[in-house]
């Protein structure tokens, strides 16, 4: 294979096993998802049944992929793995395989942040999606407004200071008796229901918040999570919960997205770009996308990952790699997990 780079990915951080061949910037070759389902038996994920879960699949889940794009491990340039954060017993698996088949193989290996592989997705499946934009990622584990001048500088505008928004959805299923992942059945449940009907609050919004104040950014979602959980008791005791579920359910998708949608458009307005990439899982969320593109309005752009691209996965991580390689930085055998990685480039 001539031309552009090859690069293989492996994503091992949570509860996915994948492994992704790219070539060149958007060709994805082959790639593999596999989901563990183990974890919605316990309501989330039990980080040492997911360590062990990647042992077992690590090895197919590659050769899938490789087997997929036609290509061997000889033909590969670079491997990428993500290296952080996550659940380290989880990242390991990862990073483990992939220094192992980069030292078999003689091939560069790099550490990949995981976060900044969900950046990368969009660009995946849509050129336009290229900086400078303010972007949204907002997964399970975590919540960031960025303004992206540039591919590699990443200024915080804001984030969580509690929970995740992937963790609210999550939480809030699991308080109104739904399964996990929360995301999608809070949105299938709220199909039904009036996002009006249960006023719940917008915590950190509309309190005279100004640029420059912490909190015009920031973000704060385990007060709604427990306003959702006394809404819910009083509805328990009432006898109601069962015929008030869709409504709940749509009250608290709204609350969560009018807070995401408020905090990314002040970001647009701050920084004079009507431009939006949103990455992560809850990236998925048709109300998220909808009240975005409204307000952004025609003027606006928005990208947003597919299904696939927007919860973990490898191709994603392939293309971050691709972009911290041609950077020049390559790891070694000395490639650790981290738990707690910084993200690269990450100023606030
Ligand atoms: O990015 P991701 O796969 O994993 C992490 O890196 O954490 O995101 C998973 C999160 C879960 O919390 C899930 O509930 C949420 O994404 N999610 C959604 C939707 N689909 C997935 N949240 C809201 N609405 C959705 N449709
Ligand atoms: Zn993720």
């Amino acid at each position: 294979m001539s031309g552009d780079p090859l690069v293989l990915a492996i994503e091992t951080s949570c509860d996915e096993t994948s492994a992704a061949v790219l070539w060149g910037e958007r060709e994805l070759l082959g790639h593999v998802i596999f989901t563990q389902d183990i974890h919605t038996l316990y309501g989330g994920v039990v980080p040492e049944l997911a360590s062990r879960a990647h042992l077992r699949t690590v090895d197919d889940v590659v050769a899938g992929a490789l087997r997929e794009a036609g290509v061997g491990l000889e033909d590969v340039d670079v491997v990428g793995v993500t290296a952080g954060p996550g659940l380290i017993g989880a990242l390991l698996v990862g990073v483990a395989w992939g220094k192992a088949a980069a030292w078999a193989a003689g091939k560069p290996v790099v550490g990949v942040h995981h976060m900044e592989g969900h950046l990368f997705a969009t660009h995946l499946e849509h050129p336009g999606a290229e900086p400078p934009f303010v972007a949204l990622l907002v997964s399970g584990g975590h919540t960031m407004l960025l303004w992206v001048p540039a591919w590699g500088e990443y200024k915080l505008l804001g984030g969580t200071r509690d929970d995740a928004a992937g963790e609210a959805f999550d939480k809030a299923a699991k308080i109104l008796g739904l399964p996990y992942p929360g995301g999608p059945s809070i949105q299938r449940a709220a199909a039904e229901g009036d996002p009006t009907r249960h006023p719940l609050p917008r915590p950190l919004l509309n309190r005279g918040e100004r640029l420059g104040d912490r909190e015009y950014y920031d973000m704060s979602f385990s007060g709604l999570k427990n306003a959702l959980r006394l809404l819910v008791r009083g509805l328990e005791g009432e006898g109601r919960l069962a015929d008030e579920v869709p409504h709940v359910a749509a009250s608290f998708q709204a609350a969560v997205v009018d807070v995401l949608v408020a905090k990314t458009m002040r970001g647009v307005r701050e920084m004079r770009c009507p431009r939006v990439v949103l990455g992560g899982g809850v990236a998925n969320s048709r109300a998220l996308r909808e009240a975005l593109a409204q307000r952004l309005g025609e003027k606006g752009q928005l990208y947003a990952p597919s299904p696939r691209l927007s919860t973990d996965n490898a191709a994603m991580i392939a293309r971050a790699a691709l972009f911290r390689w041609q950077r020049g930085e390559v790891g070694g055998l000395e490639l650790n997990a981290r738990a707690d990685l910084p993200f690269p480039g990450l100023t606030k």
